[in-house]
């Protein structure tokens, strides 16, 4: 079988190496980075070229295309692919919405009577400004459409409210993305990462996980794409995942099945566990990045079996399980990332970071040149992925993994997985 994963990050990386461990699979991936060589044939085909993407995966003949990204997903890569006849795990345009949209997201939420944030959502400037002008603080204020991390601001000041919606509002920080805008209220509490791979009717759970979005050790600092990432989280446990696809997962699906859409993929709800239980901060359409890393790299079971039966509508019948040890993700991130990461250098001690137990380094923004040398290429750089007995071990050898590597500018968070033991 031949599977042609969409996307080049981290993520991606994470999932053609998953699926090239599935007997009888053969990976392509979309451009691939430095590091994804080894599991997968890289294709001269942009992740968000739909009509490329489409014509790749009919000229190679693949069996599945596995979509990392939202953006294609977004712009109606799954339509397409159904339209030419191509199986893909991903979802389609409509329900992509879920997170293309902060506003729909809540739409759905209301209807479904999903536990989230009250909201308010804004086409016009004049009405969010008197909004956030009276509104109790902290308040949260989000641009309605896709912004990679930047259209969320969690003002404690109102002057900074009220900047965050003249940005997305007036002047058009974001383009179309930030001209609706949805203010919440703030919630406080522990986050979690909770993703089911879903045909629309059956749900499979995958391992909760945790991201680190902020730079600096301790939360601290602008956000970014993501530092690290763990799994699993104590906040999942058995009963609080069934209940919250008792009271999130499913009244969502179900919703959107009222409203003739399907969806077919991973669903990822954002939560926020509050003093009164649960909150969804946000849907996502796809597998977190780089939350997938750790998740995926517990993962046991057939992945290219599992997104193939999520594409054909019969996920009932595909066991997924999750080794029951923990793994620990950490982002070794260029020097001035986030604002305006270096790019270039060169990427040292890969091998010895390699001969190390129980870890793996899933490649990010990194490019192997002509001449055999890796260098760095964008702002994450690696994941440096490891498990082991408990979260100790599992932190140590990530850790150790990453003292193995260097390049000009690297740096890192120190205490990945550090709260939770
Ligand atoms: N209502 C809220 N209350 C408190 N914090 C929030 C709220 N909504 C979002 N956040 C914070 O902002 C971050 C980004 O928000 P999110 O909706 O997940 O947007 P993005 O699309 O950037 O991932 C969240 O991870 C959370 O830390
Ligand atoms: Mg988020």
């Amino acid at each position: 079988m031949k599977i042609l994963v969409v996307g080049n990050g981290g993520r991606e990386h994470a999932m053609a190496w998953r699926l090239a461990g599935s007997p009888g699979v053969e990976v392509l991936i979309t451009r691939g980075n430095g590091g994804t060589d080894d599991v997968a044939r890289a294709i001269d085909v942009a992740p968000t070229d739909v009509a490329g993407v489409a014509t790749a995966a009919r000229t190679h003949a693949v069996d599945l295309v596995a979509v990392g990204p939202e953006v294609p997903l977004a712009a109606g890569l799954a339509d397409r692919l159904i339209a030419d006849g191509i199986r893909v795990f991903g979802p389609v345009q409509a329900a992509a919405r879920l997170e293309a949209s902060k506003a729909f997201a809540h739409e759905v939420m209301a209807a479904a009577g999903v536990p989230c944030a009250r909201s308010w959502s804004f086409d016009d400037a004049t009405a969010a400004l008197r909004h956030l002008e009276s509104c109790p603080l902290p308040v949260v204020v989000k641009a309605d459409g896709l912004a990679a991390g930047k259209g969320v601001v969690v003002a404690t000041r109102r002057d900074e409210a009220l900047a965050a919606a003249r940005a997305f509002m007036v002047e058009d920080h974001l383009g179309a993305a930030g001209r609706t805008v949805v203010v919440e209220e703030f919630l406080a509490g522990q986050e979690a990462s909770f993703m089911v791979m879903t045909d629309g009717e059956h749900v499979v759970p995958l391992a909760g996980a945790r991201d680190h979005k902020r730079i600096f050790d301790g939360d601290r600092g602008p956000n970014t794409g993501g530092m690290g990432a763990y799994s699993p989280t104590p906040l999942l446990d058995d009963a609080t995942r069934d209940a919250v696809l008792a009271s999130v997962i499913r009244p969502t699906l179900d919703a959107l099945a009222r409203r003739g859409i399907p969806f077919r993929g991973v669903l990822y709800a954002g939560l926020m566990f509050t003093a009164d239980g649960p909150r969804v901060l946000e849907f996502n359409c796809r597998f977190g990045d780089p939350e997938t890393q750790p998740v995926l790299y517990r993962l046991r079971g057939d992945l290219a079996e599992a997104m193939v039966a999520c594409a054909e509508g019969r996920l009932d019948r595909v066991p997924l399980a999750f080794d029951p040890r923990p793994a620990v993700c950490v982002v070794l991130a260029a020097g001035g990332y986030p604002e305006s990461p270096r790019t270039g250098d060169a990427i040292m001690g890969l091998e010895a970071a390699a001969r190390l137990p129980e870890t793996r380094v899933f490649h990010a923004g990194t490019r192997r040149q002509a001449d055999g040398t890796v260098v760095t290429s964008g702002g994450r750089v690696l994941g440096v992925t490891a498990t082991g007995a408990d979260f100790a071990q599992a932190r140590a050898r990530a850790y150790e993994a990453a003292r193995c590597i260097r390049f000009e500018g690297m740096q890192f968070r120190s205490d990945i997985g550090a709260s939770v033991g």
